[in-house]
């Protein structure tokens, strides 16, 4: 009897560490990037697709898309850059625990819905008003995150 208790705790033993050797199937966000590299790689190139808006209206309902989809990529940074656990470029953690720097990322929601209903609505006027918000989302944040640190810093073309 006592042999065959052995047995059955050496099984469940066996089979618990089998399960934990599994990797989880859930996958959980991590960063891969960090901040400077998310700014760069989503927020400037998609920023930039929005404010071409205003010098030129895209003529193509696939040009409109490739705005829609910018504005999309705008408000989802929200998620990138509040996420646990990334970096910045100098290796201090982003401070996603700061009330302030939530409040920031959630005005890149707000933007990149704006901008999407202009998008979405083909709307050149509307798309070149949405961009006066999205300047100021980003510069709000750069303002005490990025450049505060800095003499006082040339805004234009700044962002
Ligand atoms: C919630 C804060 C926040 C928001 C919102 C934000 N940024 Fe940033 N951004 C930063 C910080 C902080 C850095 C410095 C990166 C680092 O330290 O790794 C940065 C860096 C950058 C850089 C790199 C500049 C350099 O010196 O190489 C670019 C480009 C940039 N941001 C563009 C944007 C654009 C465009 C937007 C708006 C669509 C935006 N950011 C919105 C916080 C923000």
């Amino acid at each position: 009897m006592k042999k065959t208790m052995g047995w059955v705790f050496g099984a469940l033993a066996l089979a618990a560490v089998i399960v934990a050797a599994q990797p989880s199937a859930v996958f959980r966000a991590r960063p891969v990037g960090n901040l400077k590299q998310v700014m760069w790689s989503i927020a400037f190139p998609s920023s930039n697709i929005i404010f071409d808006v205003q010098k030129k209206a895209p003529s193509t309902a696939d040009e409109w898309a490739t705005v829609q989809n910018a504005a999309i990529a705008i408000a989802e940074t929200a998620n990138l850059i509040t996420m646990p656990g990334r970096l910045r470029e100098d290796g201090k953690p982003v401070p996603v625990q700061k009330a302030d720097w939530n409040k920031y990322a959630r005005g890149l929601i707000t933007a990149g819905q704006d901008c999407y209903k202009a998008a979405a609505a083909k709307d050149q006027e509307g798309v070149t008003k949405c961009t006066d918000g999205l300047s100021e989302a980003c510069s709000n944040c750069h303002e005490v995150y990025r450049d505060a640190p800095q003499p006082a810093p040339a805004k234009q073309g700044k962002n």
